[in-house]
């Protein structure tokens, strides 16, 4: 049977030109702050694939970039509140310029951990980028220093952010009808 993705959208939030912009504002302030440094663009997987893939382009200092796979979620719609490492950074981070690259900043949990666990690691400096910011769901303290939209607090899918592994590929970010939940 044809499924297409779209007919379960109940409504975009951003479309792929308004990100487009703000990704190439973000990665123009983010090219001047990095400037003479020893920058890694730390991606964390999976959700953040898409948004990292357009910020690296719009970087124009010289950067690497590295991958990290964390699980606080399971299948659900809510944190489980405990942050596992599926996969972590090879590489010696002495003296590197960290800039961890995410897809939302929900209840912090996932972002103060790995901020935490990254600082051990005798960095120059870690710093924190997020797409999306839901504020109104914050349990731990974390301090952002580049986010591209502050959004209500609304279970969103699209560009790498995905509801049970799926939407990751579509170009834009939304809101699913309360049906697909349901049917799952
Ligand atoms: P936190 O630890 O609660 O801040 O979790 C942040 C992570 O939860 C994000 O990186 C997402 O992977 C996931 N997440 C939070 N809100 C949503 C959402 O609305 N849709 C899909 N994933 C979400
Ligand atoms: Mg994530």
């Amino acid at each position: 049977m044809r499924h297409d993705m779209l007919e379960d959208v109940a409504r975009v939030l951003l479309t792929a030109e308004e990100i487009q912009k703000r990704v190439a504002e973000l990665g123009a302030q983010i090219s001047r702050d990095y400037e003479g440094k020893n920058l890694v663009m730390v991606s964390v997987l999976k959700g953040s694939v898409v948004f990292m893939a357009d910020l690296m382009r719009a970087v124009t200092v010289p950067a690497e970039i590295d991958f990290m796979c964390v699980s606080s979620y399971g299948s659900g719609t809510r944190t489980s509140g405990q942050v596992q490492i599926l996969k972590d950074i090879g590489q010696d981070l002495t003296g590197k310029d960290l800039l961890i690259v995410e897809d939302i900043l929900d209840s912090g949990v996932t972002l103060s951990y790995l901020s935490k666990l990254l600082w051990a690691r005798n960095p120059n400096s870690v710093r924190l980028c997020t797409l999306l910011d839901k504020p109104d769901r914050r349990q731990a303290e974390v301090q952002v220093d580049y986010t591209g939209f502050v959004i209500p607090d609304e279970f969103v899918i699209g560009y790498g952010v995905d509801y049970a592994e799926r939407y990751r590929n579509l170009p834009f970010i939304g809101t699913l009808k309360p049906e697909v939940y349901q049917n799952s």
